[in-house]
């Protein structure tokens, strides 16, 4: 039975039941609910009045930090200047101006952006732009999507039908898209403790090969992946892993799609991961630190080659039929522009490298603890896997966030894991309370 908090204040008066939390046990929930009710900097505070050091940056995404004046000022202005403006056969410069900011960050060649709202809508958005592309050249037949498994690309059709989560796919299974799965490449036999890439694993990537022997390659639209897995436990590549999919992809004119909604915008250390593995995919999502999660937004970004791609009908034509009604909101790229200013006013990038060796050293200094399986860590990104008992299995990760929470720190649990990626702007003492924190609360475990 889980322990409520403290007696709530500011809620006692609510209904609780008309509300259905997303990706949340909602009894549970509601049994001993968490009410956050206001941020500032490193910190929520909670409906008692308690603070707690985020150490998740909300949902990887708040890495300039909450409450920043600069995104809220820039927000209303937007906001009372033009509240709305569609993007269907009309815009408004901010679109067009973050656009060309998004290009500048991103690396050489990549000049097209398809905004959208969250990270699953650019997931999905990709997909459907590679088939489309690949439709626009005539190799209509290229429509079999790789994923990986334990990939996270967001809860829409087709980010489900790539994702390679189970729980995530199978009340769906009939209905989703015709996709393999690279395996993943978490081998803790082999990499466990691993300060930073693992050494082992390249060949992993390999089995792409087996996949297009079986399939074909040339039925093969894209591969998707996320550089650094994720929700799926912080997983970092092995060395030279990426590069072998994108040698793979070339060599047999598969797309390989970089999802990017977590690893963009400084988390490992470069506006994008691509930069800091030096591996460039053919299209790239991004969402989450893209507002530092203050509006909702996401993007495509693209090489031209795509867009050129579509625009060779007539020109009185829509060349994509796609697009939603909140695509490149005033709002939201107002936010985007103010945070893109902060992460460069503020070095907020190069930080991320300054630290990972601190966050790194921190992290590891709690391997000697029983419970502890494996520590994973790149950028500022950090996995910590426990050993479950049969009664606890699933559920520890759970355990340990509700008691960091009563110690003022939020994690993040994932089954028999802890995730963590702070917000980009953490100080060495705060690292040292989250992992402090941990250490003592995995220690109760036993
Ligand atoms: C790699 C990745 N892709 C896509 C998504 C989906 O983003 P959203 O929740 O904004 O739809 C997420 C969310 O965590 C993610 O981590």
């Amino acid at each position: 039975m889980v322990k409520p908090m403290k007696k709530p204040t500011g809620f006692a008066n609510l209904d609780l039941s008309n509300y259905w939390l997303p990706f949340t046990p909602n009894r549970r929930y509601k049994s001993a609910p968490i009410m956050l009710s206001s941020a500032e900097g490193m910190y929520y505070k909670t409906e008692n009045g308690d603070k707690l050091l985020d150490g998740t940056a909300g949902l990887w995404c708040c890495n300039v930090g909450h409450g920043r004046r600069q995104i809220a000022e820039a927000v209303k202005n937007s906001l009372m200047q033009l509240d709305y403006a569609s993007s269907f056969l009309v815009s408004h410069p901010q679109a067009f101006e973050l656009s060309e900011r998004l290009c500048d960050l991103a690396p050489d060649g990549f000049n097209r952006v398809f905004f959208t709202n969250s990270g699953s809508e650019a997931v999905d958005t990709a997909l459907k732009i590679a088939l489309a592309y690949h439709q626009a050249r005539g190799e209509e037949q290229r429509t079999l999507f790789i994923g990986r498994e334990k990939g996270y690309h967001g809860v829409n059709f087709g980010g489900t039908s790539v994702g390679g989560i189970d729980n995530n796919r199978k009340q769906f299974t009939k209905n989703l898209l015709n996709v393999d799965y690279l395996p993943h490449t978490l081998d803790i036999e082999r990499n466990a403790f691993s300060r930073g890439l693992p050494e082992h694993g390249k060949e992993y990537a390999e089995s792409l090969l087996k996949i297009i022997n079986s399939h074909k390659a040339s039925s093969i639209a894209a591969v998707i992946v996320e550089p650094v897995i994720g929700a799926g436990g912080v997983i970092p590549p092995p060395k030279g892993y990426l590069k072998r999919l994108r040698e793979i992809c070339d060599q047999h004119g598969i797309l390989l799609i970089f999802d990017e909604v977590i690893t963009a915008f400084g988390r490992v250390g470069n506006a994008f991961a691509a930069e800091r593995f030096n591996v460039t995919p053919d299209i790239i999502t991004i969402a989450k630190g893209l507002t530092s999660g203050t509006i909702p937004m996401g993007a495509v970004i693209l090489k031209q080659k795509f867009y050129d791609a579509f625009m060779e009908g007539p020109e009185d034509t829509i060349e994509f039929f796609h697009g939603y009604t909140y695509s490149g909101h005033p709002s939201a790229c107002a936010a985007a522009l103010a945070t893109l200013d902060i992460y460069e006013n503020e070095n907020l990038f190069q930080r991320t490298i300054d630290l990972s060796s601190i966050w790194e050293d921190a992290l590891h200094s709690l391997k000697d603890l029983t419970r502890v399986k494996d520590i994973r860590n790149f950028g500022l990104l950090g996995g910590i896997d426990l050993s479950a008992d049969t009664d606890t299995l699933g559920q520890i990760g759970y355990k340990v966030f509700r008691a960091c929470l009563d110690k003022g720190v939020l994690v993040r649990g994932a089954g028999d894991s802890i995730l963590l990626s702070p917000p980009l702007i953490i100080e060495e003492d705060q690292i040292d309370q989250i992992v402090t924190t941990l250490k003592t609360v995995i220690k109760e475990l036993n």
